[in-house]
């Protein structure tokens, strides 16, 4: 049976990467289109190797409609998961048109090529970060969109344009899905996050200082109003995000509609326990500071995963134990990452 292609923008990445694997686990055949501004091409041996099947490639920006234009004319494109942007909330401060240009205009540009083509099944990346600072945690999707910065803001206006295509045109089938914090990697070690210069994310960073790249964990505050006065997050491994996917792809495909939910575990784990979860998986000591508060941070969040698991039967199996020896396990395998 010839299987469904599924068109991955930005799946070259981190998540896109883990979602190709669970694709190819599930019987369809991801086409990724990617401009490697954030990613490497070796990715794809590395999920050939896992998967037994190469993705098709197609290089390019996914603000190229001519392109996504040719893609869709020469593929029988069943649905596409939008993962190709930009998510660095600093760099969204300091270059705010570029996030919109990327984020909001390339949305724009690939639902009119999807729109021409009659392709109408669309899986986006939305953030929890479009919930800001919530008023309480366990998190629900009905609660308040309070984005704090012009990344958040454009998931915000992205879930937005979204909602408005589909209310003109019921034919679509569209998930909005909000990840938490989306750590660890695949359990083979071959694939996995690898940030340019200085991570600026906890997992990445306590890797690097286990593997020896860096000295030590600055922990950004140590007097949060949470259990061990650190920050607290929803953190959920990729795989897990990447099988939540192939569930909403599932679900919409059978449902036309429009689906918003979280996906996350549904517990909070301390900046320590994050830590103390690593020193035990990998026999490593994480020599680290505490330092002040780092300016933006929510003190503490954590998602509602109830829609999830009531609507796509879907929820995290994974703890954080296995998050951290997963990230371990690509991170000593793979120091530098695809280059090696
Ligand atoms: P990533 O940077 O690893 O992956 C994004 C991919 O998109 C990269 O391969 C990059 O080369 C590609 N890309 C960027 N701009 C492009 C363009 N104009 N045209 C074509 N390709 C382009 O990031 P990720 O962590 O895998 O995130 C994937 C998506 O999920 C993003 O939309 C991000 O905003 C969203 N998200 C990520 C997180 C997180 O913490 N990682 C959390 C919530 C939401
Ligand atoms: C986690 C916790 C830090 C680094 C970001 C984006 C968000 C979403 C996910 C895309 C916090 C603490 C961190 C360090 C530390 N991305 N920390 N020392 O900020 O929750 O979310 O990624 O949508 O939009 O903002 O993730 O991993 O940076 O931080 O103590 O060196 O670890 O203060 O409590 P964050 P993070």
């Amino acid at each position: 049976m010839p299987t469904s292609h599924i068109l991955v923008t930005g799946g070259a990445g981190f998540i896109g990467s883990h979602t190709c694997v669970a694709l190819t686990a599930a019987g369809y055949t991801p086409i990724v289109l990617d401009s490697f501004s954030n990613s490497d091409v070796r990715v794809l041996d590395r999920i050939e190797r896992i998967s037994g099947q190469r993705p098709l490639l197609v290089q390019g920006d996914v603000r190229d409609g001519a392109l996504l234009s040719r893609v869709f004319e020469q593929h029988a494109v069943a649905g596409v998961i939008h993962f190709a942007g930009l998510k660095a909330v600093g760099d969204s401060v300091a270059d705010p048109l570029q996030y919109y240009d990327v984020n909001v205009g390339g949305t724009v540009i690939l639902a009119r090529a999807m729109a021409a083509a009659q392709v109408k099944t669309l899986i986006f990346s939305s953030s929890a970060t479009v919930y800001g600072e919530p008023e309480r945690s366990p998190i629900p999707e009905e609660a308040p969109y309070a984005a704090a910065s012009p990344y958040g803001r454009t998931k915000r206006m992205v879930e937005e344009i979204l909602a408005d295509l589909h209310f003109a045109d019921p034919a679509w089938r569209i998930a909005r899905l909000r990840y938490f914090n989306p750590v660890g990697a695949h359990e083979s070690g071959l694939i996995g996050e690898h940030p340019n210069g200085k991570p600026n994310n906890l997992m990445p960073f306590v890797s690097q200082v286990a593997v020896g790249l860096r000295e030590r964990l600055t922990i950004h505050g140590g007097d949060y109003p949470t259990p061990d006065g650190t920050g607290v997050r929803d953190y959920v491994h990729v795989m897990d995000l990447a099988e939540g996917h192939v569930a909403a792809l599932r679900h919409v495909m059978a449902h036309p509609g429009l689906l918003t939910l979280n996906l996350g575990t549904g517990i909070g784990g301390s900046v320590l326990d994050v830590v103390r979860a690593f020193e035990r998986v990998s026999g490593k000591t994480i020599a680290r500071d505490v330092g002040p508060r780092r300016s933006g941070d929510v003190p503490a969040y954590w998602a509602d995963v109830t829609q999830a698991k009531a609507t796509l039967g879907w929820e995290a199996k994974r703890d954080i134990e296995q998050m951290c020896a997963d990230s371990w396990r690509w991170q000593q395998g793979n120091p530098k990452g695809y280059e090696g």
